[in-house]
């Protein structure tokens, strides 16, 4: 049988789909282009906004005809019409069982327990729960050994992680102990456990990149004190500050929600205030969208969508400006890029912007890490030429 596995949401969703295709793998399928020349099409899904929802069920007439399975994050009030679109619905948990993937992406914890009041990751994915260290660090150890060059540490909350006497910034420590020439990213961190000690393991390590995803989500502190988002504008500033002072190349992107109930016109502004003095490298702007069984739900969506879409626009034209500007200053520099596929001439800095390369000649040029000497700078990305060794 040919499967195709269609993935929706963030990066874990894509960690779990490389490692359900890892199963069929084993049970002989062989993987479609396409979903349409596939038998059996597994759709992962996810429920934090309500368009990736929409998405899923405007599947329904090209999955007609096909063996469907449906996993990922799912909400209880739309499984019943769910059952009717595929033909069965299993838990990620039991399609992913005693599988650990090849991939450089490792999750290492899951699950959030801070019920942000527009959120469903905590109704979906459950409480949080870190696995065992050692099983991490072997698991890390297996995927370099094979010529990962760039290892993402994976969770919803990544320094909340907590597994015996191991924190975040010790298990830090712990992979960049690991030999070998690997790059080291992890996403998704929150503000609130944003510790002294994470700041000076990540300035420590030379392995950890200076790419931080800090969300903020708003830039208004009433409206953050809505969000259930326990830290103010001042607070999360002080951590900025802190980290760039000890990492003071980092590049640094965020989260945000515009047109969360009653979020007006100045407390927008503030937002677009915050972004103008934090100069974010990249952001990953959000329409509010309410989500069934949330505490926002219960707040009126005044925000309308026009407004929402006119809020998204000017964020992004700051964001345009303060990441070319950051870009800008790497024109002329000499850095280390890690190509994204072999024989593509693009590829990763350890900033987690992209290049495009002129002058990759070879296959076994382009297959890991290359210096390349920055010639042009764009807002979203970089371009550069191959230097000589
Ligand atoms: N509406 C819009 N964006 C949301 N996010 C989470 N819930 C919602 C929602 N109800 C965004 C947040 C989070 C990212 C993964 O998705 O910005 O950081
Ligand atoms: Fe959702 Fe907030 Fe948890 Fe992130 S921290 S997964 S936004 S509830």
């Amino acid at each position: 049988m040919k499967y195709f596995v269609f993935t929706f949401g963030c990066q874990m969703n894509k960690a779990d789909s490389e490692r359900i295709a890892q199963g069929l793998e084993r049970k002989k399928h062989k993987p479609a282009l396409s979903i349409k020349e596939a038998d059996l099409v597994v759709v992962n899904m996810c429920s934090v906004r309500q368009s990736a929802v929409n998405r899923v069920f405007g599947l329904k007439e090209k999955l007609k005809g096909k063996k469907t399975i449906l996993t990922g994050c799912i909400l209880k009030k739309d499984r019943k019409k769910l059952e009717k679109i595929f033909d069965k619905i299993i838990e990620i948990e039991n399609l992913t069982k005693g599988l650990l993937g090849n991939s450089s992406l490792l999750p290492i914890m899951k699950g959030c327990n801070n019920f942000c009041s527009y959120c469903v990751v905590p109704y979906t994915r459950g409480r949080e729960t870190s696995r065992p260290a050692e099983e991490i660090i072997c698991q890390a150890k297996k995927i370099i050994k094979k010529g990962v060059k760039e290892i993402w540490l994976l969770g919803q909350n990544v320094n909340s992680y907590k597994s015996k006497s191991v924190n975040f910034p010790k298990l830090l420590r712990m992979v960049n102990k690991i030999p070998g020439e690997f790059w080291i990213k992890f996403t998704s961190s929150h503000p609130k456990d944003f510790s002294n000690e994470l700041i000076k393991a990540m300035k420590e390590c030379k392995k950890v990149c200076p790419y931080l995803n800090l969300p903020v989500q708003s830039g208004d502190n009433k409206i953050l004190k809505k969000m259930n988002r326990p830290y103010t504008i001042k607070d999360y500033k002080g951590i900025i500050k802190k980290v760039r002072k000890a990492i003071p190349d980092i590049a640094i992107s965020t989260d945000i929600i515009v047109g969360f109930p009653g979020e007006t016109r100045k407390q927008f502004e503030n937002t677009k205030k915050l972004f103008k003095e934090i100069k974010y490298d990249m952001a990953y702007i959000n329409k509010y969208s309410p989500r069934p069984g949330t505490a926002a739900e219960k707040l009126k969506d005044n925000v309308s969508p026009k407004e929402k879409i006119k809020r998204e626009k000017e964020l992004t034209e700051i964001l345009k400006k303060t990441a070319m500007e950051n870009n800008k200053k790497l024109i002329g520099k000499t850095i280390k890029v890690l190509i994204a596929k072999p024989k593509m001439p693009v590829g990763k800095t350890k900033y987690n912007k992209r290049v495009k390369i002129t002058g990759l000649s070879s296959a076994l040029d382009s297959n890991g890490f290359v210096k390349a000497k920055i010639t042009k700078a764009l807002s979203w990305g970089l371009k550069g030429e191959k230097l000589e060794k």
